[in-house]
C-alpha cells in the first residue's frame, strides 16, 4: 500500500527504514532521496514509523 502517492513510497519501505533506525518522517524522505511535495502524507509516514516502533517494543 502506498503511504506517499507523490513519491510512490510504500508502507513496506517505511517499515524497512524504521527497522534501520529511522524515527522521523523527514528522515524517510531524506533516506529515499525524495521531496515532500504536497505533505499530505507526513502524518501517515510518521504513524507508520511509530507503528513499527511500537511493534518492536511490544515484542521485546
Ligand atoms: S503524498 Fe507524500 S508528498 Fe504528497
Amino acid at each position: 500500500m502506498y503511504v506517499c502517492v507523490c513519491n510512490a513510497i510504500k508502507n513496506s519501505e517505511i517499515q524497512d527504514l524504521a527497522n534501520r533506525g529511522v524515527r522521523r518522517a523527514a528522515d524517510v524522505y531524506a533516506a529515499l532521496e525524495v521531496n515532500r511535495n504536497c505533505a499530505n502524507c507526513a502524518e501517515y509516514v510518521q504513524e507508520a514509523l511509530d507503528d513499527c516502533r511500537s511493534d518492536h517494543t511490544q515484542s521485546a
